[in-house]
């Protein structure tokens, strides 16, 4: 076999090169797209195969490349790819609970976890980091995605590259990471998973652009396509984007592969028929075709004859398609060849499969991930939980659960092996459990059969809602306080888990507020997949934690985080809505001409059915909120010069802040901007630093921040390959504080 991708490229027929843009499933796993699988053995055996993803094992991996490189006539050695979400066999809270930790070194971490462990399974990519910006509750992907916010989800995708990959794909421990899904995946028009976007090219450059812009610029090896349209053009047969935009403008040289039967789906989103529809996505860029072996199918004869098709305006003749053949089976080549290999197919393939439980190491990062993740909203002096005899009643269908904490998406993960929050509480010095479920996830009996779609989590305890709610109470009244672990079922969330109404459902709602009755002081931990509009649940608790769904470690980390063993500093990396149909939802919305003052007022912006209270805008929990145990001073904000700034200055800003407290804590200092003034709207208040100063008690800290023009500018366009970034010379407002609502203004001026 020749190792260098060209002399390989320059050997091999047609077919061969075809067989290399296949990209098949194990069989491992659940089919969840258009049409079955193909028998992989037949596949593999007549060199048909570029890689495969879904392995369970390195064995089995092993066993798949000799039979890759005996039926392949160069040796073309196949690549394993795998689902890795948030960790691999450790698995970590979800990605949005892992961004409310506004902690790039934690994320840094545990990706670099996630790829030791992954590539011990002969893993080289893996299909993460998902950073798809969403303002959009009902959306269930919102899990998996670093939330609503650009400038935090450029770092958090910047940081999992990094981990992921390190300074070199090919060293011991690392995989490829796979940006995904390119691109506005994150807002779907209704809400619904896989639903179309339709947005302005100006808003999908500054919202939905920059996290895939970082990730490309921390040298991330490939991409994944999305599987919605944007602006009316489906993501895999996206040119002008995923050709003109990812790979002309970012200059992006790694793989681009398609969805789960992307391709195939091309055809139900009206572009034409099996032969126009991969022609079509070929051309876009879309390097390997996942699962549905459309571009095996097809490209053989579009390779001999072309193609002119006038019903779908699809005209590509014989020889430019064996030119696109080429290009993209270059590109797959030469991710092998940055992988290793071309050099060495077995490399990650050798000897013994490691052991399947998570190993101390990985426990101990994910107990503090999940501590790091869960962000205290409300605390009227009852966290941390008072030291000495304490009786708890601990009650809540998440209180004692395994199957669903885990969170959705965690493919190599084992559900037997996350520890509880009863475990985590357990043991404690002084603690007293008195435990009770008090309430099922959910009443109805077809949104269990859906919910458990992936095996058995939400197991309803058959009891009429009267008896456990009475026992639940029982168990309140018996003890100095009530910690209630609510929420939702891992299926709630995560890929086609979209909600109409993302709150806490119905039943327990009515536990919180049958224990709310009982007076006894109530902690309520809400274990969930999205944001949810918690309001209710908020008036009746005297603590209020989002503690998202946190993998293996989860119920230690929580238990942290109560007992204060671990100081709570997570901020919420996307707003909670102050009602279920407050969506989308984002702090940097643009002001309207008629602006909500922050109340209801007929003929503003605002809504009729939602009662006056905080979050008419920017919801109940506004962007980067977040409480700690200890209390945060903020100075005035200063800044070298407010005005006479040009094109070639920079700004200093800095910001006192003292831990006013006895305990210690971590303040996230949050830098905003405004451009009250511009050529066209600009978002209320846009996130462009941030500083976390961790203080002990009466210690004082600086944040400083250095503003450029560059951080004016952003960008205009009125097409897919028109993106041009200006700047509006004139009056900015910096914002600076611990959250995007409650901050203090800067005026500062800025000319040409
Ligand atoms: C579909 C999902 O959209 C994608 O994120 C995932 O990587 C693939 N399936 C493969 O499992």
């Amino acid at each position: 076999m020749t190792a260098d991708p060209e002399g390989l490229l320059a050997a091999m027929t047609v077919e061969e090169k075809i067989g290399q843009l296949n990209l098949l499933p194990a069989g491992e796993g659940m089919a969840t797209g258009a049409g079955d699988a193909t028998p992989l053995a037949e596949r593999l055996d007549a060199g048909l195969v570029g890689a495969v993803f879904g392995v369970k094992s390195r064995e089995s991996a092993r066993a798949m490349q000799e039979r890759a490189l005996a039926g392949s006539r160069h040796g073309a050695p196949l690549y394993f790819a795998e689902d890795v979400i948030h960790g691999h066999r450790t698995v970590f809270p979800l990605p949005i609970a892992l961004a409310c930790s506004w902690d790039m070194a934690l994320i840094e971490e545990t990706a670099a976890h996630a790829a030791r462990e992954a590539a011990e399974d002969g893993v080289h990519q893996v299909y993460a980091p998902m950073v798809d910006v969403s303002r959009d509750p009902r959306w269930g992907r919102v899990a998996e995605s670093p939330g609503e916010d650009p400038t935090l989800a450029a770092l958090y995708a910047a940081a999992c590259v990094r981990g992921l990959q390190g300074a070199d794909v090919a060293a011991e421990g690392r995989v490829a990471a796979c940006l995904k899904h390119f691109i506005a995946y994150g807002a779907p028009q209704s809400g619904r998973d896989y639903d179309n976007a339709s947005l302005g090219w100006a808003e999908l450059f500054e919202v939905h652009a920059p996290p895939f812009r970082a990730g490309v610029e921390a040298g991330a090896a490939s991409a994944m396509v999305a599987f919605n349209a944007v602006n009316r053009t489906p993501m895999h047969a996206h040119a002008p984007l995923v050709e003109g935009w990812l790979r002309g403008r970012l200059g992006f040289e790694g793989l681009v592969v398609s969805d789960y039967t992307g391709v195939r789906e091309l055809q139900a989103h009206g572009l034409g028929d099996r032969a126009a529809t991969v022609a079509r996505a070929l051309h876009a860029g879309v390097d390997m075709d996942m699962v549905g072996e459309d571009y095996l199918a097809a490209l053989p004869a579009l390779a001999r004859d072309g193609i002119d098709c006038a019903e779908s305006g699809v005209r590509f003749t014989a020889a430019e398609i064996v030119a696109l053949i080429d290009r993209a089976c270059l590109r797959v080549l030469r991710f092998k060849q940055r992988l290793g290999l071309l050099a060495d197919p077995f490399r990650s393939l050798r000897g013994e499969g490691p052991p399947r439980a998570p190993s101390a190491t990985g426990r101990a990062l994910a107990r503090r991930a999940a501590g790091a993740s869960a962000v205290l909203l409300k605390n009227d002096g009852v966290l941390p939980l008072r030291s000495g005899p304490l009786t708890a009643a601990l009650v809540g269908p998440l209180a004692d659960d395994r199957a669903n904490l885990i969170g959705t998406w965690s493919v190599a993960g084992d559900a037997a092996q996350v520890r509880t929050l009863r475990e985590g509480l357990e043991g404690r010095e002084g603690l007293t459990l008195i435990c009770a479920p008090g309430a099922n996830l959910v009443e109805e009996p077809w949104l269990v059969d859906r919910l458990n779609c992936h095996g058995p989590t939400v197991r309803p305890d058959p009891r009429p809602e009267a008896e456990m709610i009475a026992e639940a109470v029982a168990a309140a009244r018996l003890a100095d306080i009530v910690i209630a672990a609510v929420g939702e079922a891992k299926e709630h969330a995560g890929e086609a888990s979209s909600r109409l109404s993302p709150d806490l459902p119905a039943p327990q709602r009515r536990l919180i507020a049958a224990l709310a009755k009982t007076g006894r002081p109530l902690v309520v931990a809400v274990c969930a997949g999205r944001p949810l509009a918690l309001a209710e649940v908020a008036e009746a608790a005297d603590a209020l934690v989002m503690a998202w769904h946190g993998g293996v470690e989860a119920g230690p980390g929580l238990a942290d985080i109560l007992t204060g063993a671990a100081e709570p500093s997570a901020r919420l990396a996307a707003a909670l809505p102050a009602h279920p149909g407050q969506t989308p939802l984002s702090h940097a919305a643009e002001p309207t001409g008629r602006p909500n003052p922050g109340r209801f007022r007929k003929f503003l912006t605002g809504w009729l059915d939602l009662p006056d209270g905080p979050g008419q805008t920017d919801g109940l929990y506004p962007f980067g909120f977040g409480l700690a145990y200890t209390t945060f001073r903020h100075g005035a904000p200063q800044a070298d010069r407010r005005e006479g700034l040009g094109e070639e200055d920079r700004l200093a800003v800095r910001i006192d802040v003292t831990n006013a407290g006895d305990r210690p804590g971590v303040e996230t200092v949050q830098l905003y901007l405004s451009d009250p003034v511009a050529r066209s709207t600009r978002p209320a208040r846009a996130l462009k630093a941030f500083r976390r100063l961790s203080l002990a008690p009466g210690e004082t800290g600086r944040a400083t921040f250095e503003i450029d023009v560059e951080m004016l500018r952003y960008p205009l366009a009125d097409g897919p390959e028109d993106e041009r970034r200006v700047w509006d010379p004139g009056a900015f407002t910096l914002w600076l504080g611990p959250n995007s609502r409650d901050a203090q203004a800067l005026e500062i001026a800025w000319r040409a």
